[in-house]
């Protein structure tokens, strides 16, 4: 039985956006996965298994690509299929935060203009750049705390349980509230959040803080707690709120500290993900991380030296690959 059928409809649908989804009582949702790595991979098996009619845009030119979640059997999804695009309800970004405008801009043109689009990736800002053509959209940001690990080309390990937070980045996608319901029903615990960019700047201020100082001092989530390192974990939140506060976010500075260090303390063995992309010497997101601050700082003159000063040293761990490679 799809997932949507869970919600009691009559002739129309207080969960839908438009008269579109008043046909899903009896119909499976169509979704795609733009991304289909580590978290794009854990989504659509989810959302697979829950009886949806889910389909992946990977970067591999094969008609179909196989998928399984740990010891799962394997399923078999449609790849690259425009037809599937064109049908597609749903379309969830998976990408890495540079990744986004170059893959999705040539789909953009391929899609119904009902599809929402939902974009699950860390860092900020890859929304406003592609803002005047996804305007036509429904629009939903999210965040999660699941892991993922991608294993083999075909196997994603979950490795840790976390749960997502959804919503609404325009006014078409606050009306989207059974996009959470929907996802919820194939793998819990998905909310609906109304201030979404709130939990999106708390998450990038975690970010700030946690994957740069890992990346450059190559250690492991838990080191940051030592005394070393408090005072540039300190100015990196407070010019991230300075940063929040001149954009219209309100955020609290002292539940950040708290907040940042319980990230600490629960992550204290991983390797944040900026760790793992400066190590392998692949592109890292500093550019949607404290590069969104820089370019804010930069918008609207306000000083940020040690969020800078980060951005900076990764920038130029990264610019030295070509260099020397
Ligand atoms: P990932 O494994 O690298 O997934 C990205 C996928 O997109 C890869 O399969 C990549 O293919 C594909 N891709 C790249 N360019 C493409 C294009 N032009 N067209 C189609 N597909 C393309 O990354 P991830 O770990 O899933 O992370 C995705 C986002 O979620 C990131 O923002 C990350 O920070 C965030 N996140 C990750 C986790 C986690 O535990 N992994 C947890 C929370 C949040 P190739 O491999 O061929 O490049
Ligand atoms: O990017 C990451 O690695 C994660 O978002 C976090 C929260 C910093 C934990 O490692």
């Amino acid at each position: 039985m799809p997932a949507i059928c869970h919600i009691a409809f009559e002739t129309s649908c207080q969960f839908c956006y438009s008269s579109r989804f008043s046909h899903y009582r009896y119909h499976i949702v169509n979704i795609t996965i733009l991304g289909p790595g580590a978290v794009g991979t854990l989504y659509a098996y989810k959302l697979h298994q829950a009886g949806h009619n889910v389909s992946v845009w990977g970067r591999t030119a094969t008609d179909t690509v196989t998928i399984s979640i740990d010891q799962s059997p394997e399923v078999a999804l449609a790849n690259r299929s425009r037809c599937a695009l064109k049908q597609c309800d749903l379309l969830i970004v998976t990408l890495k935060a540079w990744q986004v405008e170059q893959a999705l801009t040539p789909l953009l043109s391929e899609l119904d203009s009902d599809t929402i689009l939902l974009f699950l990736h860390n860092g900020l800002g890859t929304v406003d750049r592609l803002a005047r053509l996804l305007e036509a959209h429904p629009v939903l940001l999210g965040t999660t705390t699941h892991g993922a690990l991608k294993q083999s080309a075909i196997n994603v390990k979950h490795t840790g349980l976390g749960q997502t937070l959804i919503g609404g980045w325009n006014d078409k996608g606050r009306q989207c509230k059974f996009v959470a319901e929907v996802m919820n029903h194939a793998f819990a615990p998905v909310k609906w959040h109304p201030e979404v960019e709130v939990a999106l700047w708390t998450k990038l201020v975690i970010n700030c803080a946690i994957n740069p100082l890992t990346a450059i001092h190559q250690c492991q989530n838990g080191q940051l707690a030592a005394s070393q390192f408090s005072q540039t974990i300190y100015s990196v939140i407070d010019e991230a709120v300075d940063c929040a506060n001149v954009v219209g976010i309100s955020l609290n500075r002292e539940a950040l500290h708290t907040t940042v260090y319980d990230v600490i303390t629960a992550t204290a063995q991983n390797y944040s993900s900026m760790h793992q992309d400066i190590y392998n010497k692949r592109q890292s997101e500093i550019d949607f991380i404290s590069g969104y601050l820089v370019s804010i700082a930069e918008h609207h003159g306000i000083a940020i030296p040690t969020n800078l000063a980060l951005y900076n040293q990764i920038k130029q761990i990264e610019s030295s690959w070509s260099s020397h490679d």
